[in-house]
């Protein structure tokens, strides 16, 4: 031993005693005598089937994304239409004149939200809508008025208000006759009554009512 370095010295090698762990020799495997086997070339490899219940995820995962690109698709375009509620025309033909009796004729009041009147001398048209808050009244021909189940208030059977809280008459809309004598009526174009001001129904020339 040399007492200086610390190094033993035996005959075969020389071992430091400060020479780190790693610093041991590395044991490399010993050659073998057996040659390793070639590899088999071209190896068929078998694959297992694909299990039914596997392709029906498959679908369904198909299904679900196509549907929701569908429906964005659709989102999409409904973004480019109008948002527009399309109502009926406010100019309609109601036929003639003598297809009216006289008296009150509802048979258009669930399409175009009016009555026909007819009395001796005139043909008008009532705009179906309580003067109060805009209820439509019901047409009672055993009491000959008009009575709106909303508030209670009552018309005559030419819709002029005589109890309840309506303020005026019902509205009349623009009656005229067309080249075949057909009555066209213009719901756009109404004759009021305001209380205590120009009764508009008087306005024949303006087409507040026909002649019969
Ligand atoms: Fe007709 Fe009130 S809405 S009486």
């Amino acid at each position: 031993m040399d007492s200086q370095s610390g190094d033993v010295i035996t005959p075969e090698r020389t071992v430091s005693a400060a020479a780190p762990p790693s610093a041991a020799p590395v044991a490399r495997p010993a050659p073998s005598s057996v040659a390793a086997a070639p590899k088999p070339s071209g190896a068929i490899v078998e694959s297992t089937p694909d299990p039914p219940v596997n392709k029906m995820r498959r679908h369904i995962v198909w299904a679900s994304i196509a549907g929701f690109l569908i429906t964005c698709f659709l989102m999409f375009l409904r973004f480019f239409l109008p948002r527009a509620i399309f109502e009926p025309s406010t100019v309609f033909k109601i036929g003639f004149p003598s297809d009216y009796a006289l008296g009150v004729d509802t048979k258009w009041q669930q399409e175009y939200r009016i009555w026909v009147g007819k009395t001796s001398d005139r043909l008008f048209v009532i705009y179906a809508r309580c003067t109060h808050l805009g209820c439509t009244p019901d047409w009672k021909a055993s009491e000959n008025k008009f009575k709106c189940p909303c508030h209670g208030s009552g018309y005559d059977s030419e819709g002029i208000n005589f109890e309840g809280p309506a303020p005026r008459p019902m509205d009349r809309a623009h009656v005229e006759i067309d080249p075949e004598g057909q009555i066209v009526v213009d719901t756009n174009r109404l004759f009021r009554w305001p209380k205590g001001d120009r009764n508009e129904f008087e306005d024949k020339d303006r087409g507040a009512y026909l002649s019969v």
